[in-house]
């Protein structure tokens, strides 16, 4: 057929009997026909066929950005998601959005997150594609693109940046970022002095990548692959390895495939799939944030996550990942063990087998596809486990009535169960001006208080690790117990109380915890208590009522007014769907 013969059979093509490729979504001018005319003749511009034009539009979203080194392989990514396309016979279309990287977004990434998932659904709906594929990494990223794929409820295929590679500093292997804290702990303790600290910095991040540990990169990594929304083996190859490249390729490839299926997303993140989901990121020691991102995206498909039995899957969900900072191996390890297939094929008596995946075969099916497995020592078997628990319990009690989480399986084992005295900060603010004073009254039994960094009172920040303060550290003091309504990175290690719910900023009860009020935290009973009177919180309430903060205008102000406690993702209120399709897991 001549270029003008298929110029004429796409000039006849109604558009309102194909509403595929490029005739679907049409900007509208009140004439169907125009409008597609019109986007071809525009796209014509930049040279394409008709030939090109007809076949399935497969959008790849380009999250690369000088700000973002977590994505720094993104160019080499796209080209090969083009080719695997292009030798599927679909068209790669790809196309910028939003890119967040935690050291680069101010006041947190966090604050970012809805922004991106929301910049991510409306590009997905609003630009002609049959399947995407979500290039996303650094940690918001990953979740965002899933919160916003779900939404839109095509068909789309994860593709992780990868891991960077590990670093050496005076021959010990290092990694971002459980190394950055333990060698800024060094400093501030003064193991270490300024030139070791500045010689380490260019150790940290040994090249492009995700940070190589068990942090919220890896976690929402091995979630999206245990969702079932990569090709299988996608979670672990690092960034810069030819094995990242080819998986980059296969999911372009893939993408055609599931565009000429239709299997839309709906079909891949069911109920079965994030209760999978739940178990590798118990089984994994995974990111606490974890748990908030996996909570939104099956928030928006109507799904609750139920904390409470999330916490009774931890007691039968081993930690068998030998992992930092959980463990003692990095990213690369895992996936010279065999990444995912062989933590999955430990798991599988846990799991939904039958759970669908983006390669329209179940896991049980990819599992097996992936053989036997061979002789390593970075995924425990279930008989030799790191922690015997799932990393992740779920406290309760006066102090966080709807709730608050510990990494039990980073944290110190002596501290687990224990009861001290309140040190309290009022916010991020206070906690920066009075950590390293000398006359800080604080002793090593002490509990640290950090309020108003939840979601509303400051978009909930990672700083719910706070620095051991100083004059204890450099007397020798590696961990305490300590307590707020933030979170923390998946990298970081200790005995810390997260997301306490509700947060103060709304008047949850650790609002009104004071300096000297005694706490108890007990892991094995799952308790956090303000031993304090219910009259006497009733009195400082009373005297002393909380005021929500509000914002004039912008982003802010959508975000003050809209943003749900941990418990529903930190979503926003008016992106999830109004009907629930039920609560995960459904085990009791
Ligand atoms: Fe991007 Fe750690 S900073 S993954």
């Amino acid at each position: 057929m001549s270029s003008s013969d298929d110029a004429r059979k796409s000039h006849d093509t109604n558009p309102a009997a194909n509403q595929d490729g490029m005739a679907k979504g049409l900007t509208n001018y009140g004439d169907r026909g125009f409008s597609l005319f019109l986007r071809k003749a525009f796209i014509k511009g930049a040279g394409y066929t008709d030939k090109a034009l007809d076949r399935p539009v497969i959008g790849i979203t380009n999250t690369g950005s000088a700000y973002n080194p977590c994505h720094g392989n993104a160019p080499q990514l796209i080209e090969a998601v083009k080719r695997g396309v292009l030798m599927a016979g679909g068209l790669p279309m790809d196309f910028p959005t939003m890119s967040i990287h935690e050291s680069f977004a101010q006041p947190t990434s966090m604050y970012l997150r809805n922004l991106m998932s929301m910049d991510t659904e409306e590009l997905l709906r609003g630009q002609p594609m049959d399947a995407v594929v979500l290039i996303g990494g650094c940690d918001k990223t990953v979740p965002a693109q899933l919160m916003g794929a779900a939404s839109a409820g095509l068909p789309a295929v994860q593709l992780i940046t990868g891991s960077m590679l590990t670093g050496s500093h005076r021959g010990e292997r290092v990694g971002a970022c459980t190394d950055c804290r333990r060698y800024w702990g060094k400093f501030r303790a003064e193991e270490i002095d300024a030139e070791e600290v500045a010689e380490v910095n260019n150790q940290l991040v040994a090249s492009v990548g995700t940070c190589s540990v068990m942090g919220t990169a890896s976690t929402m990594a091995c979630i999206a692959e245990a969702l079932g929304m990569t090709v299988p083996g996608g979670a672990s190859p690092p960034a810069v390895t030819a094995d990242r490249i080819r998986v980059a390729e296969e999911s372009g490839t893939l993408a055609v495939e599931i565009a000429r299926k239709r299997l839309t997303i709906d079909k891949i993140l069911t109920a079965k799939a994030f209760e999978n989901a739940m178990r590798v990121l118990l089984a994994i020691g995974g990111s606490t944030n974890g748990i908030v991102h996996l909570t939104a995206i099956a928030g928006r498909l109507g799904f609750e996550i139920d904390l409470k039995a999330l916490d009774r899957m931890g007691r039968d969900t081993p930690v068998l990942l030998d992992l930092k900072p959980s463990g003692d191996h990095y990213m690369e390890d895992f996936h010279h063990a065999g990444g995912m297939a062989t933590l999955l094929r430990e798991l599988k008596p846990l799991l939904h087998l039958d759970a669908l995946t983006v390669t329209g075969r179940t896991l049980g099916e990819e599992i097996e596809a992936a053989g036997p497995g061979f002789k390593q020592d970075v995924v425990r078997s279930m008989s030799n486990p790191i922690y015997p628990q799932g990393g992740i319990a779920v406290l309760q009690g006066n102090l966080a009535p709807g709730g608050a989480i510990i990494k039990q399986s980073a944290a110190n084992p002596k501290l687990m169960e224990h009861e001290g005295r309140a040190v309290v900060f009022e916010n991020a603010e206070d906690l920066a001006l009075r950590i390293d004073s000398p006359h800080l009254d604080v002793n090593p039994e002490d509990i640290l208080v950090l309020k108003h960094i939840g979601p509303k009172g400051a978009a909930m920040p990672e700083a719910g690790y706070m620095p051991i303060p100083k004059k204890l550290a450099m007397a020798g003091v590696k961990d305490m117990v300590r307590i707020s309504d933030g979170r923390m990175s998946g990298t970081a290690f200790g005995t810390i109380v997260l997301h306490v719910m509700p947060e103060s900023a709304i008047g949850g009860p650790l609002a009104y915890v004071q300096n000297g009020d005694r706490i108890r935290l007990s892991v094995a009973n799952r308790e956090i208590t303000l031993l304090v009177s219910d009259q006497e919180l009733a009195r400082r309430m009373a005297a002393a009522p909380v005021q929500e903060p509000v914002a004039e205008r912008g982003y802010k102000k959508l975000f003050l007014q809209s943003v749900t406690q941990a418990d529903k993702g930190v979503d926003f209120d008016f992106l999830m769907p109004p009907l629930t399709a039920g609560t995960i897991p459904k085990i009791k």
